[in-house]
């Protein structure tokens, strides 16, 4: 009988958290052989924002053969989102894991879910032993905390949002962030192009991974790498929008609302920006600042911006 154990916890875009779990597994991996002489695996996972998803552990669970796997959650203080979705991304995976291993040789695995570690009467007692402990002296300085960077607005030609929430997590988008990146890497295009920014759940789960780009308002849904080449390539290099890739969406507005076209001819010079709202991307793009000089305007570097809006100011420090 094998057995394997993944520690699932939200990395909520800091990718320093995933580091700290994989730090955490090895360590207790050291501690249950040690102690216990239990030889189990102990992989990790994110149930959302992270490189690695709940379902990607399970599917290695599955092809290592385990026939009994336990999902830890931890997460400090408790978070009951992460329980109940762990719970759910967990009854998904197993219809799928079901569907996956049909007609093939082995089952799926008989998954059970730990107590969150929050709950443990020893969490108490650790955080005793820390007030109790030893402390230091702050001398970090104050400078990073107000950079001048954090007030550049930058001048990105469009902003993309990559849904990283539990659903788009275990649809793919962890494959989807990696591609972007690449793309924006070594593509036409690059980070002082295009803003990138993960975020939670956008509500079409059903539809994920989902991908959005603004200011165009174009919603890409069941996005994969192949897609993703697409969207860079033609979308934000080339302004046409891959009309295949996404679903049309109406917008409400609300009764009080100025309508767009009304609210750019009140404010400003005869028919200038409402002309520019009007266009398609192509034309957009071409009454934007020169890249080369949008490059040089910015005070931050494009990969030290990208960082700064993929996790908190504190972590790029
Ligand atoms: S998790 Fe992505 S739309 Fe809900």
């Amino acid at each position: 009988m094998s057995r394997e154990i993944v520690l699932v916890g939200r990395a909520l875009g800091a990718p320093s958290a995933e580091r700290a779990l994989g730090d955490l597994a090895s360590r207790l991996a050291e501690r249950l052989n040690a102690q216990l002489h239990l030889d189990v695996r102990i992989d990790t996972a994110m149930l959302d924002h992270g490189e690695r998803s709940l379902h990607d552990a399970l599917d290695g669970c599955l092809d290592s053969g385990a026939d009994h796997v336990l999902v830890v959650p931890v997460q400090i203080p408790r978070d009951r989102y992460l329980e109940t979705w762990t719970a759910k991304a967990i009854a998904h995976w197993r219809e799928r894991g079901a569907a996956r291993v049909a007609g093939a040789r082995g089952a799926v695995p008989d998954v059970r879910i730990a107590a969150p570690v929050s709950q443990t009467a020893e969490l108490v007692q650790a955080l005793c032993a820390v007030v109790d402990g030893p402390s230091r002296a702050v001398t970090e300085s104050p400078e990073s905390f107000r950079s001048p960077s954090w007030s550049d607005l930058g001048e990105h030609r469009h902003h993309v949002l990559v849904c990283r929430g539990p659903r788009c997590s275990s649809h793919g988008s962890p494959a989807v962030a990696d591609a972007l990146g690449a793309c924006l890497r070594d593509g036409p295009v690059g980070y002082d192009d295009v803003l990138v920014t993960n975020t939670g759940c956008l509500v079409p789960c059903n539809l994920g991974p989902i991908v959005v780009v603004q200011p165009d308002d174009v919603w890409y849904t069941s996005v994969d790498a192949d897609a993703v080449r697409r969207i860079v390539d033609d979308h934000l290099a080339g302004g046409r929008v891959v009309e295949d890739l996404c679903t049309p969406r109406s917008r409400r507005s609300a009764p009080h609302e100025t309508p767009v076209e009304e609210h750019h001819a009140s404010v400003e010079p005869p028919g200038q920006r409402h002309q520019a709202s009007m266009r398609p991307p192509e034309q957009h793009q071409a009454s934007t600042v020169p890249t080369g000089q949008r490059h040089q305007a910015s005070t931050v570097p494009p990969e030290q911006h990208h960082a700064s809006m993929m996790s908190t100011p504190q972590e790029n420090a």
